[in-house]
């Protein structure tokens, strides 16, 4: 079903009961904490004021944006600011009626930089914990490997993260995609699934249909993260379809980094066509200018979804999440009381 007004989509899209699937916690960092931690933490950052930082923000591809992730990061320092980072973060989705997020967090982005594991995710998950109590949101955290480092490095992050296995979900690969394929990390993520940790990664971003079918065969990932090269090959879109592979689409994050040249040719309607589990998701929204509900809004003004399109994202955003059978049945129950509602 059509909206009658593009006032009624913006109404449904922000009261939708709705999960994150795809988020890096670093990439919630406004140029305004930036500014409040570089002082906080007496550390000198290149621009003038939060206007610059944004201004900074326009990229031509990956690289581009994470060689200003990396440098953003860095005035991340202590438990406390680890903790100020993700319960932002929670408090803004909350706006959005998010009500479930599992969060990245790239550990060798701090651990590099002389900021001990446990800093930075002791900070996460205390925040975890009370966006919980607090907001009523759950949450999962996701340990990612930075996949233009090595092998040898992964595995011994892996290492490091032992004493908090019971408080991690799974393992995920990100940063700079081509030239750093899945298979380089055949035996980091081989050992995480022997520890019962599940299994995510970017592919298909910027890499070819190749990098997914590693991600898939070789890494044995439960949720692909982007995947939007997989329709350039009709075995790969089959063998997604065959498996229920859940896709964590990012828009706005694909048009900042020009995967796409304008959302109007995003692939995500043709996604939900061809039966994929498309979910949408901000990656980095202070980046890439726009968190869970702004990705929803802008997607489905430039690509007419319906309320149908609306419901099936919004639905599988918890079928495709890691929550419990249970959960997920009554995740998908508040979603159909919802739509109910907003009928009536
Ligand atoms: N792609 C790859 N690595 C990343 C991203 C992304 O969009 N965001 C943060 N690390
Ligand atoms: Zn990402």
């Amino acid at each position: 079903m059509s909206f009658a007004s593009p006032e009624q989509r913006g109404a449904f899209i922000a009261g939708i009961p709705k999960a994150e699937l795809h988020l890096h916690i670093e990439g919630s960092l406004e140029p305004e904490m930036m500014f409040a931690l570089a002082q906080r933490n007496a550390i000198d950052i290149p621009f003038a004021s939060a206007e610059e930082v944004r201004k900074a923000y326009a990229f031509s591809n990956l690289q581009d944006f994470l060689d200003i992730y990396y440098q953003g990061m860095n005035v991340l320092r202590t438990e406390q600011d680890f903790y100020d980072l993700t319960t932002a973060y929670f408090r803004r989705i909350h706006a959005d009626n998010a009500i479930h997020a599992e969060i990245f967090f790239d550990p060798q982005g701090h651990t590099e930089r002389g900021v001990a594991f446990s800093t930075a995710i002791d900070g996460i998950l205390r925040a975890m914990d009370d966006a919980q109590s607090d907001l009523n949101i759950s949450s999962q955290l996701i340990m990612c490997f930075l996949r233009h480092l090595s092998e040898e490095d992964a595995l011994a992050t892996l290492e490091e993260a032992t004493p908090y296995l019971d408080r991690i979900s799974g393992v995920g690969l990100d940063s700079s995609e081509l030239g750093h394929p899945p298979s380089k990390f055949a035996k980091v993520f081989a050992k995480a699934k022997a520890l019962g940790l599940k299994a995510v990664a970017h592919a298909g971003e910027e890499g070819p249909p190749d990098y997914v079918w590693e991600a898939l065969d070789i890494l044995k990932i439960e949720r692909m993260d982007h995947g939007n090269r997989s329709l350039e090959d009709p075995r790969l879109v089959q063998r997604l379809q065959d498996n229920q592979m859940t896709l964590t689409v990012c828009p706005l994050s694909n048009l900042s980094l020009c995967v796409v040249d304008n959302l109007k040719d995003h692939p995500l309607k043709k996604m939900l066509d061809l039966g994929l589990h498309a979910t949408i998701n901000s990656d980095d929204p202070s980046y890439f200018g726009g968190y869970l509900n702004d990705n929803y809004e802008a997607t489905a003004s430039a690509l007419n979804l319906d309320k149908d399109d609306i419901i099936a994202l919004a639905k599988n955003s918890f079928r495709g999440s890691f929550l419990d059978e249970e959960t997920i049945a009554q995740s998908l129950r508040h979603i159909d009381d919802y739509v109910a509602r907003f009928d009536g």
